[in-house]
């Protein structure tokens, strides 16, 4: 795909280094993988001889402009994002390099500002958010009301543990609110208790909880109607979380074992899963819907954000500051999440003549 040099942050953690393999996988011939230890990325560079491994601190301005450096494109996998904000992303830029960050979302957006010189600069290039504001594009469209469920059990890396502990406030989105008539609605959605929606392999609880990123594409579609909720398999990782934003903000990084420990005890009783589901209820016929499962989704938000750096190599995205769900096209990621193999299946029931289609393994 390209001899140019991809330098790919955090690219031996869970989610970089699936970026780095496809990014490998697909022709990408130069790639720099970087952290604080990069001793850690001797399995990757076992399998990948060809890949560079540097040493980066990103709270050492020197290192993180030298790692940036003569790349084309610098792909952001680490966390805790929401500490990080733009700081890559600005060093990015002074190299004169295009930017993808698996997260970042809002807050990171907001501080880099809108403009990004005749490069491009993508956030929030990951599942969730990510592909829970993409995929649902395919089957949702003006006066629709969109139902979205999305979670399981999982594995919880100390990174994002940090991250879902920092994702409180009117950035990350609004609990118990939904979608309705062209605004957010407060206070509309009680937590749901053993549901199990279309999908799942099991009853979860269902968290009602709208992401900002869900607010955009609601506008972006004109939906009537939107619900989302955070699925959980027991009350372990809710309970916790309800502990952490009790306790006082100074105390909040002691919750990072105790969230990935609550994690771990769900994966006592199960295997692994992970389920997004979409589905635009209707009177008669087969509802349009969509069901993507995965054992892994941070390897898949690997798939992702490689996936969004391709789209940005390949010219498809404009110059300027995006979100991936507004910048990548649904039913292109779709097929190639189709053919992916840490996709366990996605099946895509469009609107009438709109069908995309189906994959299992
Ligand atoms: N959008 C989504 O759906 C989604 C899904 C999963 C995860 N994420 C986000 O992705 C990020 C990474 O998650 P992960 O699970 O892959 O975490 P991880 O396995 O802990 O990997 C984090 C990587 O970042 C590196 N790193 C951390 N601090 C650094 C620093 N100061 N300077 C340089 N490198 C540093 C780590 O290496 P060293 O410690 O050796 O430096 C490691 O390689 C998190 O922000 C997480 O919230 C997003």
């Amino acid at each position: 795909m390209t001899d140019r040099l991809i330098a790919v942050l955090g690219g031996y953690g869970e989610v970089g280094a699936t970026a780095v393999r496809r990014l490998s996988e697909h022709g990408c011939t130069r790639i720099r993988v970087g952290g604080r230890n990069p001793s850690r990325g001797g399995t990757l560079h076992d399998d990948l001889p060809g890949i560079e491994l540097s040493y980066v601190d990103i709270d050492e301005t020197e290192s993180l402009e030298e790692f940036c450096t003569g790349a084309h494109l610098v792909l952001n996998c680490a966390g805790p994002s929401y500490r990080i904000l733009d700081t890559v992303a600005k060093a990015a830029s002074a190299a004169g390099a295009h930017y993808v960050d698996v997260a970042g979302d809002v807050p990171a957006f907001r501080a880099l500002g809108s403009t990004f010189g005749d490069r491009v600069a993508v956030f929030s290039a990951g599942l969730m958010p990510g592909l829970t504001g993409l995929l649902p594009r395919l089957i949702a469209g003006p006066g629709d009301r969109l139902d979205i469920h999305v979670g399981g059990a999982v594995g919880m890396t100390p990174a994002s543990a940090a991250d879902i502990l920092l994702a409180q406030g009117p950035d990350f989105g609004e609990s118990l609110a939904l979608w309705r008539g062209g605004a957010v609605v407060p206070r509309s959605l009680a937590p749901l208790r053993s549901v199990q929606p279309a999908g799942f392999p099991e009853p979860v609880d269902a968290m009602p909880f709208l992401p900002t990123e869900s607010t955009r594409m609601a506008a972006d579609l004109s939906l009537d109607e939107l619900r989302f909720y955070t699925a959980y398999a027991s009350e372990a990782i809710p309970t916790t979380l309800a502990m952490a934003w009790a306790d006082d903000p100074e105390f909040r990084d002691d919750y990072i074992e105790l969230l990935t420990q609550a994690a771990k005890s769900d994966l006592r009783e199960r295997d692994p899963y992970y389920v997004l589901t979409a589905l635009v209820p209707t009177a008669t016929g087969a509802p349009p819907s969509l069901t993507l499962r995965t054992c892994d989704p941070y390897q898949l938000s690997g798939v992702v954000a490689a996936l969004t750096a391709e789209a940005v190599l390949q010219e498809k995205i404009s110059p300027g500051v995006h979100f991936a769900d507004s910048a990548l096209e649904p039913a292109d990621i779709a097929e190639a999440l189709q053919r992916d193999p840490l996709v366990q299946s996605l099946s895509i029931q469009g609107p009438p003549r709109r069908t995309i289609g189906e994959h299992r393994r």
